[in-house]
């Protein structure tokens, strides 16, 4: 557990001010409300357009003042952000990190300043966990795993060729983006069960559903007897049935997809049978984040890390759910 401490000094000089009837030169116009500045990783996946409307729409019934910034997919974007958001003197700051290294200059600016940081989806990868309060997201070693376990389970099926051996192409998220680590490590343990399958290539496509259909043009190029796709997102794992398609094969039947996330348009395509199996990852973080917020900022204690709870679905599963699917 953490406790906020910086805060209350913070809060103790908000409440001076007031009384004394100055007003400081903070981000908001409005005094009671919280300002909160958010740096986006940028609007690469269905996943991500749920994730900002999730947040956006959560400030606005918390009554924040949401500061927002679209990093367009790049860090040095993000740190800028961040700079600006502690220029600002915004209340708190939150963002998902686009990758997992190279944050701690920028954090420590914003610990100096006294505005704590909550990272939301994304981890980063520092020793020092005193320059963020906590990390809400998902568990994504074990989205990997559970890619992984369901293709261990229906091995037999996945071997679309019958030669014995499940041959695995792997379409990466960001390199170096926590999710895209973690997956890979989590469908890694997991398919280690069964010698017969084998990741047999592996390649960013970004997150995208553009660089999903490029990377597995050039793998139905290169790779002999491909059995199965792993895409560590719905996009890619939809750019990827283009390709199959374009090359005269039947996606799901004449190779298996396995997917993350369960945004409609994947859950729709797992529904018609191009999908074989989808890995939730829960996009709706906003509700949660602004409680956290609330809860740092009013000194409570915060738990240092909050993991989304999500579930897995099939094709009749995804049939059963979609009618009622809100992103
Ligand atoms: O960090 C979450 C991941 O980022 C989602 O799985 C992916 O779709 C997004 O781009």
């Amino acid at each position: 557990m953490v406790k906020k401490t910086v805060t209350a000094a913070s809060m103790l000089l908000v409440s001076v001010a007031a009384l004394a009837g100055c007003s400081d030169s903070d981000a908001s116009g409005d005094d009671d409300k919280i300002v909160m500045g958010f740096a986006q990783v940028g609007a690469e996946s269905g996943w991500r357009t749920a994730n900002t409307e999730s947040i956006k729409e959560s400030a606005e019934e918390a009554g924040f003042e949401l500061k927002f910034s679209d990093a367009q997919g790049k860090q040095e974007n993000q740190i800028k952000a961040i700079r600006s958001f502690i220029q600002q003197k915004v209340d708190v700051i939150a963002f998902s990190p686009v990758v997992e290294t190279g944050w701690d200059a920028v954090l420590q600016e914003a610990k100096r300043a006294n505005i704590p940081v909550i990272l939301t989806d994304r981890a980063v990868d520092s020793e020092d966990t005193s320059l963020y309060e906590t990390f809400l997201g998902s568990d994504f070693v074990l989205e990997g795993e559970k890619a992984g376990e369901w293709l261990v389970e229906n091995a037999a099926d996945s071997d679309v060729d019958g030669d014995g051996d499940i041959n695995v192409v792997q379409l990466e998220g960001t390199t170096g983006a926590a999710p895209a680590i973690d997956r890979a490590e989590g469908f890694a343990s997991a398919i280690a069960a069964d010698p017969a399958i084998e990741v047999t290539a592996s390649q960013t496509g970004d997150f995208t559903r553009d660089g999903g259909k490029q990377v597995m043009e050039s793998f139905l190029n290169s790779e002999d007897g491909i059995d199965v796709v792993f895409a560590h997102n719905d996009d890619m794992g939809l750019g990827a049935i283009e390709a199959i398609e374009a090359a005269g094969l039947e996606p799901g039947v004449d190779v298996k997809i396995i997917t993350v996330d369960a945004v409609h348009d994947g859950m729709e395509a797992l529904a018609e049978g191009k999908i074989n199996f989808i890995v939730e990852c829960n996009p709706l973080l906003g509700p949660q984040l602004m409680e956290l917020a609330e809860q740092v900022l009013d000194d409570e204690e915060v738990p240092e890390r909050v993991v989304t709870e999500e579930t897995t679905f099939t094709q009749e599963q995804a049939i059963e759910v979609l009618p009622d699917r809100k992103y």
